[in-house]
């Protein structure tokens, strides 16, 4: 797909469960009421049967927001896709999930298919069609859903966004491109984080927050339907990547929970009174960004940055497009 043609798909899309796959979801739960303040919408055990014929048990919370919800997924019984996730990778995001309109539900399959990822998992119930893509290329998996699949109603829905889903990787052009390829989300919008972009930053290193001279990491941002889609790339420095890249190689990293202005301080006052390390921060243009170290306690980094509007993009921060405009 082209510049305008990727521009043209995003429009509407949406994406609406990112799964975390864990052992104990009790812990899960505890820990993002604890950190995040979070209760979750809808908690339920469920047993089902894959069309495969795996008939399967699992525990289930999910925490809607706004624009889309987290589903904590603990594997009980039957090879699914989460078990052998978790088996695999261990603890962490696993899958985004999108809602594709009934009537092109078999063609969206057919397409990944095509890209040589025939579904590893079908769901095809009277309340809900449902197929698994296992992409290990990517460190991730990737589930649709048809629209006219039975919805659940929250109980609660906080009153927050989760602005972006994060992949790292070792080498974000070959992500980005895997990425337009396959799901057609793009174009991406790559830039350098590094001390000519980047104002007023620190990174943890040896247990201590440090200024430290020389970093760079790649990212690549696109804004697709309701949610933004980020590939990063660490480069040097102490980064809050580089372990992951170690342990996993490629895959699902954080989330991204947006902040307002007048919140910020704040927020560093409450994660700190609950022993949440702050990992690393910065200033790009108007928007403050920072990580929080969440990963031992909720299994995967938690970014948050202010709604401040990026109106221009600093100088020395911006590569290019990919693919090329248009
Ligand atoms: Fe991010």
């Amino acid at each position: 797909m082209t510049f305008q043609e990727l521009k043209a798909r995003n429009a509407g899309r949406n994406f609406d469960q990112i799964v975390v796959v864990v052992k104990d979801i009790f812990d899960e739960m505890a820990e993002l009421r604890r950190i995040y303040g979070a209760a979750p919408g809808d908690v339920r055990t469920v047993t089902c049967t894959t069309d495969d014929g795996v008939e399967f048990t699992e525990k289930r919370a999910t925490y809607f927001y706004i624009n889309t919800s987290l589903c904590v997924i603990e594997p009980v019984s039957g090879e699914t896709v989460y078990k052998k996730f978790l088996d695999k990778h261990g603890e962490g995001i696993a899958c985004v999930r999108e809602r594709i309109a009934p009537d092109k539900f078999d063609a969206e399959e057919a397409r990944y298919a095509s890209k040589g990822f025939a579904p590893v998992q079908k769901i095809t119930k009277d309340c809900c069609k449902k197929s698994w893509f296992e992409m290990d290329d990517l460190g991730i998996l990737f589930e649709i859903i048809s629209d006219d699949s039975e919805k659940i109603t929250p109980s609660y829905v906080i009153q927050d966004k989760i602005q972006q889903i994060n992949i790292t990787t070792p080498d974000v052009y070959d992500t980005i491109a895997k990425i337009v390829d396959r799901m057609e989300i793009g174009p991406f919008e790559l830039g350098a984080q590094t001390p000519s972009a980047l104002r007023d930053w620190g990174f943890r290193e040896d247990g201590v927050i440090k200024k430290v001279d020389d970093f760079k990491f790649i990212i690549a941002i696109i804004p697709c339907g309701n949610i933004e889609w980020e590939v990063i790339q660490p480069v040097t420095g102490p980064l809050v990547y580089n372990d992951f890249i170690k342990r996993r190689g490629i895959g699902y990293h954080h989330i991204l929970l947006e902040v307002a202005c007048a919140n910020w301080d704040k927020t560093f006052e409450t994660y700190a009174a609950n022993n949440i390390e702050l990992a690393c921060f910065g200033k790009l243009g108007p928007v403050d960004w920072c990580y929080f170290d969440t990963e031992e306690q909720i299994k995967f980094y938690t970014e948050m940055r202010t709604d401040a509007v990026m109106d221009k993009l600093p100088d020395g921060y911006f590569i290019g497009w990919y693919p090329e405009e248009n």
